[in-house]
């Protein structure tokens, strides 16, 4: 900690939203000695009331209360999606700072009137996109950024996740409450390969219904979706999105390809990773630097001229191939936890001191959603529109 943190007093926050994450959230909170949990609302006031008991906090009865409050700083919304915006209008119009759990919102106009209100106001507003602050993820960025590895050419994300706490009822499968899965779940992916390779477009999208069951008000559940961005014009990356599997099989690959070896991360929150490639010992040495490895192997040994290759359009001399492997050495629970704090810390950090460099801001919340939504829109484009 700074000095100039030990000066600021810690930021007063409210919880609305008592839901299951909004709740993982506040213990995550309560251990961050520059935040003071102050209050939660939920419309279930039943809920409220035993989350407030819990953290000895406020239990508010009145939304209007708690966003007019002078003992609150900043709201962290984690409602189903399609309550974000009003609320957080309302916070914002109040001169709070916004956390809004991902997606900002439902719609591109929407995202835009939140943003324009966030900076007229001078105030945070932060989608709780929290990939960026995995630590793996960063090493990621940076190995990267420096190119040992010659330029990524195809990016992947497959997310076999599982769908045994959505039962039809549920606002997960009703687009106007949750806005889908690319908007819904998809906006961590692809503000996390924005994050890695920059800007993309998306080219092409589908999704499809199961075929044996309903919503409970009659209409499809879609449960897969897939797509493609193309990145800089000629890196493809795709990503595939599935709430088909038992909780025990739920379960998730990134990979990027590069000119020169390829990178797989496992997890949806990405705890290990694998890394095949052919180098130079001294590039070999300086991915150890970045990545940090538990372990590694060389697989191939080179000499003389097996040393040349020339692909891609290059040429190049190597000394082996190698399988470097690693982890974040925490139980995901808890890295999952550390990303979140994280997050919150950075936008602090930032509210304390304007000059600050965030590694998320309020551009990320539209981008992330603006891929989301033009996904879903070509999705939709090729029938099984959700009606
Ligand atoms: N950032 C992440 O990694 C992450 C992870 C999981 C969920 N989320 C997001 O968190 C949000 C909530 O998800 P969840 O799984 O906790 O949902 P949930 O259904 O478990 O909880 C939502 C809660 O909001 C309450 N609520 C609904 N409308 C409200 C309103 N207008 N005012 C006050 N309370 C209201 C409900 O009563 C419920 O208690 C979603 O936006 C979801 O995408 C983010």
């Amino acid at each position: 900690m700074t000095s100039d943190d030990m000066t600021n007093p810690p930021i007063r926050y409210a919880l609305i939203g008592c839901g299951g994450f909004g709740r993982f959230c506040l213990d995550q909170y309560k251990q961050m000695s520059n935040l003071k949990i102050v209050g939660v609302f939920d419309l279930d006031q039943t809920l409220c009331t035993k989350t407030a008991i819990e953290h000895q906090i406020t239990a508010y009865t009145d939304i209007d209360q708690l966003l007019k409050s002078d003992e609150i700083d900043l709201v962290h919304i984690a409602t189903p999606p399609f309550a974000h915006t009003n609320i957080a209008i309302q916070a914002l119009n109040n001169g709070k700072h916004v956390l809004c759990e991902k997606p900002l919102t439902l719609t591109l106009d929407e995202a835009q009137c939140m943003i324009e209100l966030a900076r007229s106001q001078k105030r945070v507003l932060a989608a709780n996109l929290i990939m960026r602050y995995d630590p793996l993820s960063q090493k990621v960025k940076q190995l990267i950024d420096s190119n040992i590895l010659g330029q990524p050419l195809h990016g992947f994300f497959e997310n076999y996740a599982a769908d045994e706490p959505l039962p039809p009822t549920h606002w997960f499968w009703k687009p106007e409450l949750s806005g889908g899965i690319f908007i819904e779940h998809g906006v961590h992916f692809f503000d996390l390969y924005r994050y890695w390779l920059g800007d993309f477009k998306i080219s092409s999208a589908q999704h499809t219904a199961r075929p044996n069951q309903l919503t409970d008000d009659g209409r499809p559940i879609m449960d897969q979706v897939n797509c493609t961005a193309i990145v800089r014009d000629y890196i493809p990356v795709n990503f595939y999105h599935g709430f088909t599997q038992p909780h025990r099989l739920d379960r998730q690959e990134m990979r990027i390809v590069f000119e020169r070896g390829s990178i797989r991360l496992f997890e949806w929150v990405p705890t290990s990773y694998e890394l095949d490639c052919i180098l130079s010992k001294h590039d070999f040495e300086q991915v150890q630097t970045i990545l940090q490895p538990q372990s590694f192997e060389i697989t191939e040994n080179y000499s003389q001229t097996d040393r040349e290759f020339h692909s891609y359009n290059r040429d190049y001399l190597i000394d082996g191939r190698y399988r470097i492997t690693g982890d974040v050495q925490m139980p995901k629970t808890d890295l999952y936890g550390h990303m979140v704090r994280a997050l919150l810390d950075d936008q602090i950090t930032f509210i304390h001191n304007p000059n600050h460099q965030r590694l998320l801001t309020e551009d990320n919340g539209f981008t992330s959603l603006q891929a989301a939504v033009h996904a879903t829109e070509l999705a939709s484009q090729l029938g099984s529109p959700f009606k």
